[in-house]
This record gives structure tokens, sequence and C-alpha cells, in this order.
């Protein structure tokens, strides 16, 4: 029998009801808690030179969680440097924020070997490994180079750029190199899918193959579209379940309407556009003052990088401006907090919102915006209004679409939305539920299991 080995950057929390701020670490941890596996990746701890690199490990329920140390050097040049202030802006199209040095590529290409020799280590050669995200784009080569003929797929939780906004990477050729020798890679949206293809076909001289496969650097790797989705029933349920920040939100309200946003302080969130298009709500809509509140709630993320932390700053100012600017004795229109949520006491905060502000300038996904639609009430649902550049605006058509960077139209939308009868709403919702039930969190999870195991009918299996 072969086992299922997850290779992530980071691992779930061990302690239960910590928080999870991240989509990879809610799908996962969803996707393995049912049937088991091996999850192998980084402790999250930073230890001496020497001492970095050995596999420990500890049981998650049914999961068996191995990870490693990583010393300061690996750190800064893997997650801190190439990953995060390279290839995470270069993915999301933020060019002007990425910053590119050779040596921290080659500290990427090392951990990537790191986490190769470990997981060699406890994998049979029939066991499947299946790696997410862009922490690991070099894992499959560096397995390959360790021996390994197991199969590899690779799934991309972000975006997969146009090819002329990867080109401003300058290792782009290597690197894309590397990811060809997983056997599956998988993406989020078909927009994602086609620009990989793309880069391939014109600048490797990659040919089509049968389905989504593709010829090239002289093997055949296949493609796919997996749209990560959410558990829909357990979302509700736990939207339903007696919460105490929920009550204490719904008190503090006061009969006012309530906005939600949940991101990671990201700059690819965009954040700052959405403060500034809720002020220009406030300015056009005047009857709006006093009564609707945006809650924007935004754990820090990767404060170690400097993009990172200007953007937490800028933030900052803008919510005390605006609600200098606004605020009244007994309203306060922006409520900006720094903090994360345990996911039992997150699910009913969406539930008492009449807006789920999903205002991304790029995401891969975005499960908030599937966690709101699925946290609702079907009987008098919230509205969500969704960036046209999430993934999920792929999905969720029947939410209000927005150009993030469009201040004005998500003024309107706002508008719109919070007027909406309830008849619309209804309708609205249940079509987001229905496409949201069909692309479930374990459909993406069996149907990129079975495509890499090669069992779907019609598939080849890899040699
Ligand atoms: P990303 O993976 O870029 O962070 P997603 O929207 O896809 O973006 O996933 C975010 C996940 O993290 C969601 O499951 C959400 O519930 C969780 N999350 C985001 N912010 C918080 C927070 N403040 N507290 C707890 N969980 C959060
Ligand atoms: O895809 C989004 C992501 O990078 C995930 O890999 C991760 O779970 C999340 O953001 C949090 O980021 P970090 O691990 O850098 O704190």
């Amino acid at each position: 029998m072969s086992r299922l080995i997850v290779v992530s950057n980071r691992v779930a929390p061990i302690t239960e009801g910590q928080p999870t701020a991240g989509g990879l670490a809610a799908g996962v941890m969803d996707a393995l808690k049912e049937k088991g596996g091996i999850w192998f990746g980084w402790s999250g701890e930073i230890v001496p030179a020497g001492a970095a690199g050995e596999a420990r490990e500890q049981a998650l329920g049914p999961i068996r969680l191995f990870t490693v140390d990583l010393s300061r050097r690996d750190y800064d040049e893997y997650y801190r440097g190439f990953a995060n202030d390279t290839l995470w802006p270069t993915l999301h199209y933020q060019t002007a924020l990425a910053r590119f040095d050779w040596g921290e590529f080659a500290g990427y290409r090392r951990v990537n070997a790191l986490f190769a020799k470990a997981i060699a280590a406890l994998a049979a050669p029939e066991d499947i490994v299946w790696a997410h995200d862009y922490h690991l784009l070099c894992l499959a080569e560096a397995m390959r180079e360790a021996g390994c003929a197991n199969r590899m797929g690779l799934f991309l939780h972000t975006p997969f750029p146009a090819p002329q906004v990867l080109m401003t990477m300058p290792a782009h050729a290597e690197l894309m190199r590397s990811l060809c020798q997983f056997d599956l890679i998988g993406f989020q949206t078909d927009i994602d899918r086609a620009a990989f293809a793309d880069y391939l076909v014109r600048e490797a001289g990659a040919r089509q193959g049968r389905g989504q496969a593709l010829h090239v650097f002289g093997r055949e790797i296949r493609t796919g579209v997996y749209p990560i989705g959410v558990d829909v029933a357990e979302v509700r349920a736990q939207a339903l379940a007696p919460a105490r920040d929920a009550a204490q939100l719904r008190a503090s309200m006061g009969g006012r309407r309530l906005l939600i946003s949940v991101d990671r302080l990201d700059y690819s969130k965009g954040l700052r556009q959405r403060f500034a298009a809720f002020e220009r709500f406030l300015e056009d809509y005047p009857s709006a003052r006093g009564d609707a509140t945006l809650l924007q709630i935004a754990p820090p993320s990767r404060s170690d990088v400097q993009t990172y932390r200007e953007i937490r700053r800028e933030l900052e100012a803008e919510a005390g401006r605006i609600n200098g600017r606004f605020a009244e004795l007994d309203w306060m229109p922006l409520r900006y907090l720094n903090r994360g949520f345990a996911r039992a006491q997150l699910m009913p905060l969406y539930a008492v919102a009449q807006i789920g502000l999903v205002t991304p300038l790029r995401d891969g996904m975005n499960l908030v915006a599937k966690e709101f639609v699925a946290a609702q009430d079907p009987q008098d649902p919230g509205v969500l209004v969704l960036s046209q550049f999430a993934g999920a605006a792929r999905e969720l058509t029947a939410a209000l679409i927005v150009n993030p960077f469009d201040m004005t139209g998500i003024a309107r939308a706002l508008d719109r939305g919070l007027g909406m009868q309830r008849g619309e709403r209804m309708e609205r919702h249940a079509d987001l539920l229905r496409v949201m039930r069909r692309n479930s969190l374990a459909r993406w999870r069996d149907r990129f299991a079975a495509d890499l195991a090669g069992r779907k009918q019609g598939i080849v299996p890899v040699q």
C-alpha cells in the first residue's frame, strides 16, 4: 500500500485550537485529518547550524508529523529571502516589491535538498509525495538527485503569473527546469495553468501532450486545475456553535451593519486599497455614516520582511486617519485588529456580518471568501463582495465582483450589497453554495491524489 506524504514549508500548529492563519495549513489539515498520512515540514524553530536538518516525529490524531529545524542562514536565504522577498511578490504580480539575490536562490535550493534528504530517509518507493506551494518548487529535482523515483506532485496555492512577469525574476529558467521534475503540477485556476503552459511553450519549447500534459526537458509532466475548497457543513456548524467573541461583537453593533474582512497582513490582500474604498463609501453614501462598520481582522505575517513591516505601518496610519475623520461619539467606522482567532471563534464572526469584503490585488484562491459564504444563514445570508483577481472569483460568480483598484466601484458594490433584498441575497447565496459543495475540499484532495497516483481513467501512469 502506498502512503501519502504531504510536504509543506510549515505544518499545522500542534496545539488544538491555536489559530492557523493561512489557507494552506487550513486546507492540508482538513484534507489529512480524515484519512491520515504523513505531513513533513519545517518546525518553525531556528537552531544553530550544526543542529539543523534532523527530522523529529510527533502524532497529531491520525497524522504523523515529521519536522526539521532550520539554521539562521537557511531561514534567511530560503524563507525570508527567496521564498518571501522574491517569489511571493513575483507570483502576485508585485514585481516592484521583489528583491533578487543569487545567493538566496542557492539557499532556497539547499533547503529544498535538506527537506528532500529527510523525506528520502522515510519514504518507501511506492509512497506518493504531494508537495505544497512556492517554498518547494525545487523539491522534486532534489529528491530525484537523492535517488528517489517516487511519484511526486506539487500543488501551487498562489497564482502563477504571466510569463513576462515571471521573467523579471532572474532565475526563472533554472526554477522552471527544476519545477518540471514533478510528475503532476496543480493550479487553482485555468488562468494559472495557462500561464504556466504558455511560459514552457514559449521559453522552453514544450509541446502539448494528451489532455493537459506537456513534453518538456525530455520528460512528460501532467498539469491540472484543482480549485481548493472548504468543508461547507463543517464551517456552518462552527458558525452556529455558541461563541463568546461573536456574541460580544453582535452586542457591540447595537443594530448597526457590519462588513467583515479577514486576511493575513499581506500587501497582496489589497488592504490599503480596501481602506481607501471604505473611506470613499463613507464619502459617497453619507447615510452609511454612524451605521456601517468595517471589521478588519489582520494578524501580522512575515514581520521580518521589510515590505511587510512597511504595509503594517501604512495601515496603522490609515486606520487612525479614517477613524479620526469619520468617528462619532458612539460609532467607530473601522475596527482594525492585528490578531489571529481560533477557527471556532472566527467562523461565528463571519455569520454576524451583512457583507464579506474580500478584495485581494491577486490571490491564488482566497479561502476566506468561501468560509464567509459557508458560514451564512441560508434564510438570511450576507453578501460577498469579491475581487476579480482572487482565484475564487472564477467559481463564485454569484458574488458582487469588483476590481480591487476601483474605489468607486467597491463603494457602489457595498451600497448595493447593504441594500440588497432578501430574495436576491438568498438566490445568490444558493448559487454560491452549489458551486462550493461541488468543488469541496474533499474533492480537491481526492482529485489531486487520484491524478497523482494515476488512478484516474485515461491517465497514463508516469514511469
Ligand atoms: P492565505 O493562504 O494567503 O493566507 P486564504 O484566504 O486562502 O489566504 O486563507 C486564509 C486562511 O487563514 C483561512 O482559512 C482563514 O480562516 C485563516 N485566517 C486568516 N486570518 C485569520 C485570523 N486572523 N485568525 C485565524 N485564522 C485566520
Ligand atoms: O499560500 C499562502 C501561504 O504562504 C501558505 O503557504 C501559508 O500557510 C500562509 O501563507 C502563511 O504564511 P507563512 O507560513 O509565511 O506565515
